[in-house]
């Protein structure tokens, strides 16, 4: 097969979708429910890189990367390699049956790669949700309490608890109530769209302060297990917190015995140019929730923490079928090994500087971009209708990405108010790759702009 891996930009075949991803996209409509369906209307045979090919043979540069799964890139050579001599080996056992190395190597792994200067343990399981719910269970095991306090715009995953945990009732909650009990909610630092119309930093971040007053109003801290919070909200719009938010829950949920849980599921595995995104703010968590990128597109998810609060739940408590699966965890020790290493992280780096710079001269020549803000390579745009009023603009941004897949760039959006347009691409994304995407996004703003222009 044609290597694809380093072509300079989309090759393109027949229009997008092609004939073959349309007769898919029949059959899917027959056989699975529309609850599960592809935003992009594209069926993939391969992957290479940031490079994907679909089922008519279009190369597409990809800007998502399976939602942040594939920051190591598709089919990277040493995790592919890893999969197959496991594979050759056993698929599975069952943890809690039969042990094997593999688990306990990814697990001394995480333990490594986490911050902070105390023992630690690792665990997996299959998806985000699971380690979220499991990491809550280790907090309420080890401080007997049961309240959580999560965010405005957090995302954490669709299973009972996580969705109850999600903030963004459509689609993610629509009538799947009742939710579970002991949840409550708190603002988010998210400075353009400020829950108390004040300005960072005069603000002296009184959001962050409200944990304090919640003590009082919503539920006393002697009943909060745990404080649940992503560094950089993901799904809720790319909104990064000045570090000082991080750092004064920090310091509350320290002075009450309350479990800070950082989840890092989107944003951890090299995804802001640092291991994990708490490190911008050098706020030391007591557990954190990975998954995603952990192994390189295979599906495993971890808590990793504080080994006192890990060895909270008793042998049986905690566990799984398939959670840390052999092969698995052999691809995630060659993931978590390609991510760590300085080389790799510092190329994380500069891609995001490349993109930020890009991004923030879209905000200087449109007027449909608002905002423009992130970490490392986790950048997103926020589109609005008005500058001043902040208005959002759903379906700027649903135009702008039908615009891009049809020219062969896949991207995707998020936020609360669907307005936000996030880059995931795989971080071994090459120059020429990358320019030719961001081309094509700033072709689609113009485009969108002036067909929007010429309607009114
Ligand atoms: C921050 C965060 N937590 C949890 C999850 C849930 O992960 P999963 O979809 O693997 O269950 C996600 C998924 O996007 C996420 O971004």
């Amino acid at each position: 097969m044609e290597p694809i891996r380093n072509i300079k930009k989309p090759e393109l075949k027949t229009e997008i979708p092609g004939p073959r991803s349309k007769e898919l996209a029949i059959q899917k409509e027959r056989y699975t429910p529309r609850g599960n369906s592809p935003g992009i209307p594209v069926y993939i045979a391969r992957g290479e890189g940031a490079i994907v090919e679909d089922v008519d043979g279009n190369r597409l540069i990809d800007f998502t990367g399976g939602i942040g799964v594939s920051n190591v890139g598709y089919s990277s050579p040493k995790v592919v390699n890893a999969v197959k001599s496991q594979a050759d080996n056993f698929f599975h056992t069952c943890f809690t049956v039969a042990g094997y190395e593999g688990f306990i190597q990814a697990a001394k792994k995480l333990t490594e790669l986490m911050p902070g200067d105390f023992p630690k343990a690792a665990t997996f399981f299959n998806s985000g949700a699971e380690a979220v719910e499991n990491a809550v269970k280790i907090a309420r095991r080890y401080t007997g309490r049961p309240g959580i306090i999560v965010f405005d715009n957090a995302f954490h995953g669709r299973t009972l608890l996580t969705m109850t945990m999600t903030s963004k009732y459509y689609p993610y909650k629509s009538h799947f109530g009742p939710f579970a009990p002991e949840i409550y909610r708190m603002p988010y630092a998210y400075c353009y769209r400020c829950s108390y119309g004040l300005k960072y930093p005069s603000c002296k971040m009184r959001c962050a302060h409200r944990l304090d007053e919640m003590f009082h109003t919503v539920a006393p801290a002697d009943q909060i297990a745990a404080i649940v919070v992503e560094p950089l909200q993901g799904e809720g719009g790319f909104i990064s917190a000045p570090k000082e938010f991080l750092q004064i829950l920090r310091e509350i949920t320290k002075k009450n015995g309350i479990v800070f849980i950082d989840d890092e599921i989107q944003s951890g595995c090299g995804r802001t140019g640092k291991m994990f995104a708490i490190e911008h703010s050098e706020v030391i968590p007591d557990l954190i929730t990975v998954a995603k990128s952990m192994a390189g597109g295979l599906p495993l998810s971890g808590v990793v923490g504080n080994k006192k609060i890990m060895d909270a739940p008793q042998v049986g408590e905690i566990g799984g079928t398939f959670g840390g699966n052999p092969v698995a965890c052999a691809a995630a020790i060659e993931a978590l090994d390609i991510i760590s290493d300085k080389d790799f992280l510092k190329r994380a780096t500069k891609i995001g500087e490349i993109v930020k710079k890009r991004f923030l001269s879209l905000k200087e020549n449109f007027d449909v971009v608002g905002d423009v803000r992130g970490l490392g390579p986790m950048v997103a745009m926020e589109f609005v209708k008005d500058k001043e009023t902040k208005e959002p603009n759903p379906n700027f941004v649903k135009e702008l990405l039908h615009y891009c897949y049809k020219k062969g760039l896949l991207v995707i959006k998020a936020g609360t108010y669907n307005n936000v347009v996030r880059f995931l691409a795989p971080l071994v994304i090459t120059d020429e790759q990358l320019e030719a995407g961001l081309s094509i996004l700033e072709e689609g703003i113009k485009e969108v702009e002036k067909v929007k222009k010429e309607e009114r």
